[in-house]
């Protein structure tokens, strides 16, 4: 490796966020988009995806985000491939209570019975004995938010779980999930174009709960905001950094989760984390 690049400032420029017990780099690396399009079914290019997820430990990552929906199974077993035995510090979070009947389908299931039965296939394809962040991936409109996490909480307390995080949640969901269990993060969709989750993510800052974003280059839409574009300009940066950087500078608490396939954007994405942003270029992107 060249001198330059082993000296490149990594995800760790980001500095650090707590995930309970577990402290990891505030640029983590959604694992979504290793999938084959429309995150169904496997890459094209499986070697490739091995690379990027291996690429983006080597800058650094420690935690990736994955789901047992993202494939369906692919990513996950994509990601054991790739990295098992995991380095220590990796962390991996995954998610279960959605299922995927077709390509386009997206459903809710947050039946206990199913949310059991999702976990145990995570641990299988990700190798591990225990979860270091299982998410609850949704609120099923037809299961009370309370049953499921209690059944999340008991695998927890069989010992299967570390950690709990929910996503897609509100404010109100977040406490009733807080009286439930101990919740360690939340995510949410959440960029510089989007702050519906303005509301979430100050309740997260008040319990010192990690706030993930998803869609935090806004699925590469909000690259074309032109604050973005004049920003990145000025800073000789791309609007992808600048999008993540203002993440970062937006709260100590988010841990920004970008995806992609693509070695030359990984890196890119990365090198965010050691830009920081004056209080005059966040005003003019949050214009
Ligand atoms: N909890 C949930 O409900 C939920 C929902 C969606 C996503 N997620 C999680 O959140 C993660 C992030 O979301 P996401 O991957 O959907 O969206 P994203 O990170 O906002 O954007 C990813 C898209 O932007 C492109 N991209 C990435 N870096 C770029 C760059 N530097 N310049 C230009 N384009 C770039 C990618 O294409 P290339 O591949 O070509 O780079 C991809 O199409 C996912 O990977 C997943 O882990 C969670």
């Amino acid at each position: 490796m060249a001198r330059a690049e082993r000296d490149a400032p990594g995800a760790a420029a980001a500095g650090t966020v707590r995930l309970g017990d577990l402290v990891v780099n505030r640029m983590g690396f959604g694992a979504m988009r290793v999938c084959g399009p429309d995150v169904w079914g496997p890459p094209a290019d499986r070697a490739a995806a091995h690379r990027v997820l291996r690429r983006a430990v080597a800058l650094g990552v420690n935690f990736i985000d994955t789901a047992d929906s993202y494939g369906p199974e692919v990513d996950e077993t994509l990601i054991a491939e790739a990295l098992h035995p995991y380095p220590k510090g990796l962390v991996i979070g995954t998610k279960g209570g959605l299922v995927r009947p077709t390509r386009r389908a997206w459903d809710c299931d947050g039946r206990p019975e199913h949310l059991r039965r999702a976990l145990e296939g995570s641990l299988a394809r990700l190798k591990l004995e225990r979860i270091d962040l299982y998410q609850f991936h949704a609120p099923d409109p037809n299961v009370p938010f309370a049953e499921s996490l209690g059944a999340l909480s008991e695998l927890q307390r069989a010992g299967k779980i570390r950690h709990l995080g929910v996503s897609n949640v509100s404010v109100h969901e977040l406490a009733t999930a807080r009286r439930i269990a101990p919740i360690v993060s939340v995510q949410n969709e959440y960029n510089v174009g989007d702050r519906g989750s303005d509301d979430v993510l100050a309740a997260c800052e008040r319990h010192g709960i990690a706030f993930l974003p998803w869609f935090p280059l806004g699925a590469g839409q909000c690259l074309r905001r032109a604050s973005l574009k004049r920003v990145a300009k000025r800073r000789g940066a791309t609007p992808a950094q600048v999008a993540l950087a203002w993440l970062l500078a937006r709260s100590p608490v988010m841990l920004p989760i970008p995806g992609t396939g693509s070695i030359a954007h990984l890196e890119e994405n990365v090198r965010a984390a050691a830009l920081r942003l004056a209080p005059e270029e966040m005003a003019e992107l949050q214009r």
